[in-house]
């Protein structure tokens, strides 16, 4: 039996680190284990333009605990009016490493997402001609589309016809909840990858909804049945390129979340790689972990790997992980997996 495990440092190919003060409290909880991280624009207002992202990516390093050698990867959101020439210049400067589309009111701080994509079809061309991949959340949010199906609806109707019209634009279909999110990445023989997040790997929509409704469990997509949980543990474990972290930590207030109308978002970021290696053990796949989440980002994004490692322990006793990290902008429930956690990151 394995009980130690050292990797290639990983990346979070998906993450929200807010600002202020909530970026200041949850920051942490990222560079103590990643090397960098894809970095979600869904502020309000969302970081829109080059110089938008330039002083985001001031205020993280502001924040960034000293001696951490971190590195945010900036992402712009992607509008009807941006601005193609200022989303070439921040890419070609190395500025940004991809354009974040949101449909429209699809989730979290997504109201000045793109309404449709014929709107940005000039935006895309561009960006495909320079090689700027494009991070998309992909559901619909047509109000008569059930929320368990709007993963598939938009890859039949958004996603599918977009790849045929552009098959340069690399693509990164984040947070897949579905097999048929699963199904369609293996479909694709060249530029679309996904990211998978921690949780979704271990909860279905039982999970958030037998036994009373559990808010720390609400984010969007929203955890579905569980063969397509089933799916996506057999994706990531597989090795296979195309599939590779995202952990989609969303911190939100204790409050925000246990409200009733409360926000979506699962906080991950501080016991990530314990309930990973917990996953990977489970499907005898702990050899594939590296790849998921250390190798296969990077490759996708044409970058190098990190050059350090982390190592991971599996203790005889559970290892500690707070309920909930304090900030100043309140307190942030930390994602519980419903087992105790054994393996203890160093
Ligand atoms: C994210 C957030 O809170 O910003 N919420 C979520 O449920 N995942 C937005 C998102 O990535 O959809
Ligand atoms: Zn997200």
């Amino acid at each position: 039996m394995t009980d130690k495990l050292t990797i290639i440092r990983p990346d979070d190919w998906h993450l929200h680190l807010r600002d202020g003060d909530m970026l200041t409290g949850i920051l942490p909880e990222t560079t103590r284990d990643f090397g960098r991280a894809i970095i979600m624009p869904n502020l309000v207002p969302p970081v829109v333009t080059a110089k938008d992202a330039a002083a985001y990516r001031d205020r993280i390093a502001a924040a960034t605990p000293t001696g951490s050698n971190f590195k945010p990867l900036m992402t712009l959101y992607l509008t009807d009016n941006s601005d193609p020439n200022d989303i070439a210049a921040a890419y070609n400067d190395g500025l940004i490493s991809a354009v974040k589309l949101y449909p429209a009111g699809a989730t979290t701080n997504s109201e000045s997402g793109v309404t449709s994509i014929q709107q940005v079809m000039p935006i895309l061309e561009k960006m495909a001609e320079i090689g700027c991949p494009m991070c998309v959340h992909g559901e619909v949010t047509d109000a008569d589309v059930d929320i368990f199906d709007r993963e598939a609806v938009f890859i039949d109707t958004i996603l599918d016809p977009l790849r045929r019209a552009l098959p340069e634009l690399k693509i990164i279909s984040e947070h897949i909840t579905t097999k048929d999110g699963v199904d369609y990445v293996a479909s694709a023989d060249k530029n679309l990858a996904a990211t998978i997040t921690t949780h979704h790997l271990i909860i279905n929509r039982n999970h958030l909804l037998v036994g009373g409704i559990k808010p720390h469990y609400y984010c969007l997509p929203i955890a579905k049945r569980e063969l397509h949980r089933l799916a996506l543990r057999a994706a990531a474990t597989s090795g296979d390129p195309r599939y590779f972290l995202g952990t989609d930590s969303a911190p939100h207030t204790d409050p925000n979340k246990e409200s009733a109308c409360g926000c979506a978002g699962v906080f991950s970021a501080t016991n990530t790689l314990s309930c990973l290696a917990h996953v990977f053990e489970q499907e005898n796949a702990l050899d594939k972990l590296e790849q998921f989440a250390s190798l296969s980002g990077p490759a996708y994004y044409g970058l190098p790997t990190n050059t350090d490692t982390v190592t991971l322990t599996k203790e005889s006793t559970p290892v500690d992980v707070p309920n909930r990290i304090e900030t100043a902008a309140g307190p942030v429930t930390v994602f519980d997996p419903g087992f105790p956690l054994y393996w203890r990151v160093s």
